[in-house]
């Protein structure tokens, strides 16, 4: 590894976009899948992993998440996932979580969580990582199972439930093509009200009509990925103005949405010229062959970018999380000073 390669692998980083279910080593896909009985369709789910579009990717997400039987499953995903991400510098994340297949087949919110947040614990005693959560509402489900998710959530909330402390907010991810994200607005209605921080996927295979709906209907506080968001300029000059932050994935958007044939040609660093609030993040790291270490690496590389720019990326990973204002004060200063450190050791080589 080159020494800026191990100087960005150690930089603290924040991430905002990561799917829990698509941190899952393929190792352990194939012990749980053996575990529950689920069949897979090879022994090296890797070979399944490239995709032509969000929809064939899904296909496939779909399928990983299957293996996923009890709590003591999702705590041990919880607890991988995050000793996987500090491996790569990852000092804080905020985590989604799709339940709705599981909950359709009989499992219950409050299961998940509980094992969801006893990985969490486990991996923040072993590695000093921090986990949050947030529950996505699965647009393929359709609005009735996503109002009912939110409904139990905010019960399990109500009655103290083990590890719901750990659930920030709610977020709406899923396939985009043909849904209508208005029709998910009771239960975004229900979360604002209820103390749930609010976010949703949009814009990334969609025109940035939904990036709109995203924060003026459902009241979203931030967006993921709004890769569509440059073609509304008005728009887009409300999320400059605003601070609106934007997490963005760029190598999953190549990888995933297909949406550009190489890195150079994503609008991360228009995005980021514009002076938008473009947070850094991976998704779906280990069904994309990503970590958060080659996300800031490559993202250095196409866009030209200076130490001091991959510094200021982190941090506004802080600006654009959900941390109360001392957390982040204390987490910015650690970066910063990390970061001090990391310059200096790349100066004296
Ligand atoms: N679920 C997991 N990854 C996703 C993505 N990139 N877009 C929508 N839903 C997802
Ligand atoms: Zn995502």
């Amino acid at each position: 590894m080159t020494a800026i390669t191990e100087a960005l692998r150690r930089l603290p980083k924040v991430e905002l976009h990561c799917h829990v279910e698509g941190t899952m080593r393929p190792s352990t896909v194939v012990e749980l899948a053996s575990k529950n009985e689920i069949e897979l369709p090879t022994s090296d789910p890797t070979q399944l992993y490239r995709y032509t579009s969000l929809d064939t990717f899904l296909e496939i997400f779909w399928l990983v998440q299957s293996v996923l039987g009890d709590g003591d499953d999702w705590a041990r995903l919880a607890y991988e996932s995050a000793v996987d991400g500090a491996e790569h510098g990852l000092v804080y994340r905020e985590s989604f979580f799709t339940p709705a297949r599981h909950l359709d087949a009989g499992q219950d919110l409050g299961d998940i969580v509980a094992g969801l947040a006893e990985g969490c614990v486990a991996a923040e005693e072993a590695t000093g990582v921090r986990i949050m959560l947030i529950a996505d509402i699965d647009r393929a489900y359709g609005p009735g199972p996503g109002l009912e998710m939110v409904q139990r959530l905010v019960e399990l909330r109500r009655a103290n439930a083990p590890g719901t402390d750990r659930v920030l907010g709610i977020g709406l991810d899923s396939t985009e093509l043909g849904v209508d994200p208005t029709d998910f607005a009771p239960a975004f209605e229900l979360a604002g009200r209820s103390g749930l921080r609010r976010t949703s996927h949009q814009g990334e295979v969609t025109p940035p009509t939904t990036i709109r709906a995203g924060v003026d209907v459902l009241g979203c506080e931030r967006i993921d990925h709004g890769l569509s968001l440059l073609d509304d300029p008005e728009l887009t000059q409300r999320f400059v103005d605003e601070r609106i932050p934007l997490t963005v994935c760029p190598n999953s958007n190549i990888r995933i949405a297909n949406a550009y044939p190489r890195l150079e040609l994503h609008p991360y660093a228009r995005m980021r010229e514009l002076g938008l609030l473009a947070t850094l993040n991976t998704d779906d790291p280990a069904l994309t062959d990503l970590d958060l270490t080659y996300e800031y690496r490559s993202v250095m590389d196409a866009f030209g970018y200076t130490w001091d720019d991959m510094v200021t990326i982190a941090l506004d990973g802080v600006e654009g999380s959900w941390l109360d204002p001392t957390d982040a004060g204390a987490l910015r200063a650690r970066i910063t000073a990390d970061a001090d450190q990391l310059a200096s050791s790349l100066a004296t080589g």
